[in-house]
């Protein structure tokens, strides 16, 4: 029997645009996405395009094609589990922030209760698919779950992480690397399988549909997010000794990208790698090492961390170090909240904790994000709970304009890297800056010789 009807169970940053775009590849199924937050299926509803929740380039041509014929938003979980044949679990695992494993494990608090909600309605036979990413055995604990809760119901359980960039996570969608599936080698857990690997084939090449069995596929994601990070952190660490010695990071990058065994892809220095993953799943795979008595697998991750808190740091320590040693009453600069360009999301992205540590040093932080809200910016801040909300509310100010952000600036810091940074009116924004007027590149993608032709003096990372 093919499959007709599917579900996921969270409406976010990975369950929205992968389920749209399997509702655009494969007209002939049902995707309903389900989600308890309100606001947000009401946003994924909403008519105008530019309101939708998550800023994807490209979502919005695809929502505009599938949202009504084959794709549907709901908070109605329960009547999508009902008829669903196939269910992916796509809400958030934060880290915890509480009790055993507090500020490493992965919090699996809400995958249980997707777990305990499907078994208490599931009627019929179910496929359960892992899209979150999930310590090495979650699978197993979710199936335990199932089995004993349930109506007597069969469940298979799948793990199919998912390897998309915010930013162009729609043209990852369209031209994945690879699909991976973890699954039992039992006759159902390959029927279960096939299923998937079913609907990838509508428009990935089966060569890069790779089966696995389910923990190697639920250790696989947490290690490419962690090979990633660490290339990162190796580049911020080389780019401290570039600044010291005269060494240039990006000729460094260069040279050592051009040989094919490394590779010139993940070698950008710059403030910080942020998002929702690095850091939670590095920080996950050294508590499941130090579980496991493996202490020097543990403390040998947990540096790809260390570095990255360290190169956030040193940034800020700069900028406050190049304006004489302080920053009290200052007005800073920061173009950029997003952790990367092209998308709205600002977890765990550098602009908190530069903000932050510049605030605890007395500066004015004066804010522009192309796609970032006020209210997003107060939030991620609070999160920190490093002072008061009034106390935020007073030092850090929004705006809707990259000019105002500007005026009366001491420094201008790029903390993102989106495009339109390169081509402002830098002319203009100098003369209304304090001299010396100093720029901080984050992202090194600034033309440097232009801005000191203008008279700015300019920083960038590892030069
Ligand atoms: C993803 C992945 O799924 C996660 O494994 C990864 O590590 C981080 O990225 P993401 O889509 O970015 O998560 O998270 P988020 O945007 O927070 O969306 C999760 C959604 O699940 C939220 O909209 C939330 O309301 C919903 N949710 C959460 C439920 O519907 N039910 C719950 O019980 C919990
Ligand atoms: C990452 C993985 O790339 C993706 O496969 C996985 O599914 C989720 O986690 P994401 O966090 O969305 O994706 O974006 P990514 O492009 O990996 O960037 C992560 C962070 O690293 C960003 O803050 C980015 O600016 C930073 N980065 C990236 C660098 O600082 N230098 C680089 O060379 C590349």
């Amino acid at each position: 029997m093919k499959i007709r009807n599917i579900c996921c169970i969270g409406a976010g940053y990975v369950g929205g645009p992968t389920m749209a775009v399997i509702a655009l590849k494969c007209p002939e199924i049902n995707v309903k996405v389900v989600d308890v937050n309100e606001e947000r299926i009401k946003a994924w509803n909403n008519k105008d395009l530019n309101q939708l929740p998550v800023y994807e380039p490209g979502l919005d041509s695809v929502i505009k094609e599938a949202r009504g014929r084959n794709l549907f938003f709901s908070t109605d979980i329960d009547k999508a589990i009902i008829e669903s044949e196939m269910i992916f679990i796509a809400v958030n695992t934060p880290t915890k922030t509480y009790g055993e494993g507090k500020g490493k494990a992965a919090d699996l608090k809400f995958v249980e209760l997707c777990a305990r909600k499907i078994a208490q309605i599931a009627k019929n036979d179910k496929i359960v698919i892992e899209k979150s990413t999930l310590p090495v055995r979650t699978a197993e604990a979710v199936k335990t779950i199932l089995e004993k809760t349930g109506n007597n119901v069969k469940f298979e359980v799948l793990s199919n992480p998912e390897f998309l960039a915010e930013g162009t996570a729609i043209n990852d969608l369209f031209k994945s690397d690879r699909v991976l599936i973890g699954g039992d080698q039992t006759s159902s857990g390959k029927e279960a399988i096939e299923k998937l690997v079913e609907i990838y084939a509508n428009w990935i090449p089966k060569e890069k549909i790779y089966i696995t069995n389910v923990w190697s596929s639920e250790l696989s994601k947490l290690v490419a997010n962690a090979f990633l990070a660490q290339r990162i952190s190796s580049i911020n660490s080389i780019s401290a000794i570039c600044e010291e010695t005269g060494a240039d990071v990006q000729e460094v990058a260069t040279a050592i990208g051009m040989d094919t065994r490394i590779g010139s892809k993940f070698l950008n220095a710059s403030v910080g790698f942020g998002g929702s993953c690095f850091q939670k799943d590095i920080l996950n795979l050294v508590y499941i090492s130090e579980t496991l008595g493996l202490n020097e697998v543990s403390e040998y991750w947990n540096q790809v961390v260390k570095i990255n808190d360290y190169q956030k740091t040193r940034f800020a320590m700069k900028i406050i170090k190049s304006l004489f040693n302080t920053v009290a009453g200052k007005k800073i600069t920061l173009l950029g909240w997003a952790f990367k360009k092209d998308t709205n999301d600002t977890r765990e992205s550098a602009a908190i904790h530069i903000a932050d540590y510049l605030i605890e040093n007395g500066a004015e932080i004066h804010v522009y994000d192309p796609k970032v809200s006020n209210e997003r910016m107060i939030a991620d801040l609070e999160h920190l709970n490093t002072r008061s909300s009034s106390e935020n509310r007073k030092n850090l100010f929004y705006h809707k304009s990259p000019y105002t952000a500007c005026d009366q600036s001491h420094a201008v810091s790029i903390i993102t890297e989106w495009n339109e940074f390169v081509d402002y009116d830098w002319p203009t924004i100098y003369r209304k800056m304090i001299k010396p007027a100093k720029i901080f590149d984050g992202r090194n993608i600034l033309k440097v010789q232009k801005l000191v032709n203008i008279g700015f003096e300019v920083f960038s990372v590892g030069k």
